[in-house]
């Protein structure tokens, strides 16, 4: 029926909101730079690894990162503050699909947060011969 979701896209709604990937992490002094603000390429690393886990969560197959689109670096991240990285995923094509991840930060002492950066990433999942399969299994296990 018109305006109704097939079966098949709400078990992707419900694997995209099931795989939605949240961390915590603290930033120390080993992750910053001599402006004393997390390393971009730090960020960046673990950027890579929250798009790693949530493109496996939802997909439950083994996964490797094929592209990373433009990242937005708006707000630096002090040494001694946390940053919450939320990934998100947000294109489900056959073999592929895109995470976003946006990526908070927020002092350890004061209440609030700010957006620090954004980006999104592409994705594949392989088989033992690591040529692409689906990211989805169309029939229900
Ligand atoms: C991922 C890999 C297996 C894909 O192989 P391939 O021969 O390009 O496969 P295909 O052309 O069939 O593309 C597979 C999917 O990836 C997508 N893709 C391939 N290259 C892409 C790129 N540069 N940007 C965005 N998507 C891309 C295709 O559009 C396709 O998506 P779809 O099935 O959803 O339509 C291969 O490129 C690879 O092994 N890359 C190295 C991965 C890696 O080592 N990553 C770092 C460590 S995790």
């Amino acid at each position: 029926m018109e305006g109704q979701l097939t079966n098949r896209e709400l078990r992707i709604q419900k694997k995209i909101k099931d795989s939605e990937t949240h961390v915590f992490k603290a930033v120390f002094p080993g992750q910053t730079n001599h402006h004393n603000t997390m390393f971009g390429g730090a960020v960046m690393y673990i950027m890579d690894e929250i798009a790693f886990m949530t493109a496996t969560r939802f997909c439950r197959k083994p996964i490797v990162t094929v592209s990373s689109d433009k990242i937005d670096f708006n707000h630096p991240i002090p040494a001694g503050t946390l940053v919450e990285l939320i990934g998100t995923v947000v294109r489900v094509g056959r073999t592929s699909l895109d995470v976003r991840v946006d990526v908070f930060v927020e002092s350890m002492y004061r209440e609030g947060r700010e957006k620090a950066m954004t980006g999104t990433f592409t994705l594949v999942a392989i088989n033992e011969s690591k040529r692409p399969v689906p990211v989805f299994d169309e029939v229900e296990e």
